[in-house]
């Protein structure tokens, strides 16, 4: 509710558009067999070849939440408009060191709206998907778990109607083409949905659970509410009661003023800068009473909840990040979620990219 005015200023276009040219070298990895992508201490007794009913346990879908874990985003690059627009090209070391500093998974923002046909049947860019089928190789490979989405789907959001069998038809080729995938993959229906009622959305994403289960009958969603993903609109969100393979997930970023102090897509921010977060006993507060929020609709829905972004910004002090990150990640913990830093090595950065060194502090906020 607070992040209305979001443009995006292009910081990006400082960066030289050297950016696709060195995509071109980057080549498909061969899929991994399933035994190999799990990770060890979290085995799923799910057999995603089977035709099972989608009926099956809760217990199974908390178990699939918890295997998520703790998790970064690694966001900035394919949710850029091109890929190295803001700044971010991922590279196979970036995977290596998420999973070796000890992160469960990694969450893939992506913009397949800008790779995608404007007419019927809106066919998915070749190159992009095969850019994409890179990464989710990548992260499988070092034993992290993926979470893909779609991003920065504003058109979708501005005309819900006329872009519904588009935003479909993205869903259906996105999900057949992973449909043989092991259920490390999740897929997450869209990142933040704002300026679109409860009414209107609750019907679209239940729309695209249905185009997706179409080829992935046992797969794990992630489906969110309005509001950019508010905790505050969990009140609002409506399931299909009878599909119990979905994990819910919100964002977090209060307070904003804090969190998003200097933000250049943000108008107005610039005014909060020198924000501090010090841990005490209101701030604290005023976490857990959010925390809780989510935790209890969560409760009472019999859903489990992932807490798929949250991060304060560069601009703020150090000390205030490290210490609202740490607080953040284990009141989520405490409450049984899974987790996901927004985000690796851009301006959230727990990578500085430049160095080649973790930022400690945030680093161990996140994984003390
Ligand atoms: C959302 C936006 C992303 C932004 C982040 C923090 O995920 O999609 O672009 O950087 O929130 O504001």
């Amino acid at each position: 509710m607070l992040r209305i005015h979001r443009i995006r200023l292009l910081t990006a276009l400082i960066l030289p558009a050297l950016t696709l040219l060195s995509l071109t070298g980057c080549r498909p990895v061969p899929p991994t067999p399933r035994s190999t992508t799990q990770p060890t201490a979290t085995m799923s007794s799910t057999n995603l070849t089977s035709s099972e009913p989608i009926t099956t346990p809760a217990a199974d879908v908390y178990a699939a939440n918890t295997r998520l874990g703790r998790g970064v985003n690694l966001g900035n690059a394919l949710e850029a408009p091109r890929e190295g627009e803001w700044g971010v090209i991922l590279e196979e070391e970036d995977f290596r060191l998420i999973a070796e500093a000890g992160f469960d998974s990694i969450r893939l923002p992506t913009r397949w709206s800008a790779h995608t046909a404007e007419e019927a049947p809106y066919s998915i860019d070749p190159t992009f998907f095969e850019r994409v089928d890179w990464a989710i190789h990548q992260a499988l490979s070092h034993g992290l778990n993926v979470v893909l989405n779609i991003h920065h789907y504003d058109e979708l959001f501005k005309d819900p109607q006329g872009q519904e069998a588009r935003f479909l038809a993205i869903w259906q080729q996105i999900a057949s083409r992973y449909a043989d995938y092991p259920d490390t993959l999740y897929f997450e229906i869209a990142n933040e949905p704002h300026d679109i009622s409860p009414a209107v959305w609750n019907k679209l994403q239940a729309k695209a659970i249905g185009a997706i289960r179409e080829s992935n009958p046992t797969r794990w969603l992630i489906v969110t509410p309005v509001d950019w993903s508010s905790h505050r609109r969990l009140q609002e969100l409506v399931l299909p009661d009878e599909d119990r393979r979905l994990i819910v997930t919100f964002h977090y970023y209060l307070p904003f003023e804090f969190t998003h102090q200097g933000a250049e897509w943000v108008s107005g921010t610039e005014k909060w800068l020198g924000r501090k977060w010090t841990a005490n006993t209101a701030e604290r507060q005023n976490v857990m009473f959010d925390l809780d929020w989510a935790a209890k609709w969560g409760k009472d829905n019999n859903r489990p909840i992932y807490l798929g972004e949250f991060g304060a910004y560069s601009k703020a002090d150090m000390d205030s990040r490290a210490l609202w990150t740490s607080f953040v990640a284990r009141q989520a913990e405490q409450r049984g979620m899974s987790w996901a830093y927004w985000e690796f090595r851009a301006g959230f950065g727990v990578y500085d990219y430049q160095r080649k060194q973790w930022r400690e502090p945030l680093l161990k906020a996140l994984l003390p």
